[in-house]
């Protein structure tokens, strides 16, 4: 982990990090507290139109854009700015869906048109923006008027202890992560009206769990698969005590995991 530690702040650094398969491996190609469970709680609450078309921003390795394309008709582009990333969700894709594409590019610079989706998820990865202003300004040029963003991420109150602003911030989308209230000024400032404000941080706590079980796992030596034994010197016990502490300020209030429902006013 050591060895990622400096590749924030953000932008492309992280991109590097969420590309490892040890990384895939770890996280089981999910990169946000709540799972499928809390995406479809996002787009119920988008209510988009029958066969809307819909951006995941950030998609990762296609697993939200996935299930998506297999329960709903939405017609589906899923973007991401690490290049292995979009190889690995369209090696997943296959011939899944022709209602679903993966697109590399950068959140910042949407090479789309103007008011072309009824919807935009962001699951993780807005807090990773360095330039948060421009990259809602483009989100909402390519929405059309009334569009809807469903959006879920980390979020810190106050100051981070410094062990953990240090080591643990630049891997876990913290680095650049704003307070409630900082998320809530920004999307208004960019011309959206936030419909919704929960608290989803049950899903953060359940994903450093399942992160730590499988960590038991690979210590047992049953679970060493090629990809995690790739992983750079990871050192099992100081992973756990990140975990702890990490878990520690959610359980404080001072870390959480957000959603927020927005509308294009
Ligand atoms: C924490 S992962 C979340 C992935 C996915 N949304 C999920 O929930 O599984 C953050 C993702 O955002 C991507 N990313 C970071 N900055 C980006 C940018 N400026 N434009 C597009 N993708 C970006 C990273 O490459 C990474 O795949």
């Amino acid at each position: 982990v050591d060895e990622y530690v400096n590749t924030s702040s953000a932008g492309s650094g992280c991109c590097a990090f969420y590309e490892q398969d040890w990384v895939h491996a770890l996280a089981e190609d999910s990169f946000h507290p709540g799972g499928d469970a809390l995406t479809r709680r996002t787009v119920a609450a988008m209510a988009l139109p029958d066969a809307a078309s819909v951006l995941d921003l950030g998609c990762g390795t296609g697993t939200t854009a996935l299930m998506l394309a297999r329960h709903f008709d939405y017609r589906i582009t899923g973007l991401d700015l690490a290049v292995g990333n979009i190889e690995r969700a369209r090696e997943r894709a296959g011939a899944a869906s022709d209602r679903l594409e993966f697109v590399h590019t950068d959140v910042q610079q949407l090479p789309f048109a103007d008011a072309s989706f009824d919807g935009a998820l962001a699951e993780c990865v807005f807090s990773l923006m360095p330039d948060k202003a421009g990259a809602l300004a483009e989100i909402r040029r390519v929405l059309k008027p009334g569009g809807r963003v469903g959006l879920t991420d980390m979020s810190i109150a106050g100051q981070l202890p410094g062990d953990l602003a240090e080591v643990v911030a630049p891997w876990t989308c913290l680095a650049d992560a704003l307070s409630p209230q900082g998320y809530h000024q920004c999307f208004v400032d960019a011309g959206f009206e936030v419909q919704t404000l929960a608290n989803e941080s049950d899903g953060l706590r359940q994903m450093i769990a399942d992160i730590k079980r499988r960590l038991l796992m690979l210590g047992a030596g049953s679970l060493l698969s090629d990809e995690v034994a790739q992983a750079p010197a990871l050192d099992l016990a100081t992973l756990k005590h990140w975990l702890d502490r990490f878990r520690d300020e959610v359980n404080r209030g001072s870390i959480r995991y957000l959603r927020f429902q927005l509308r294009c006013s």
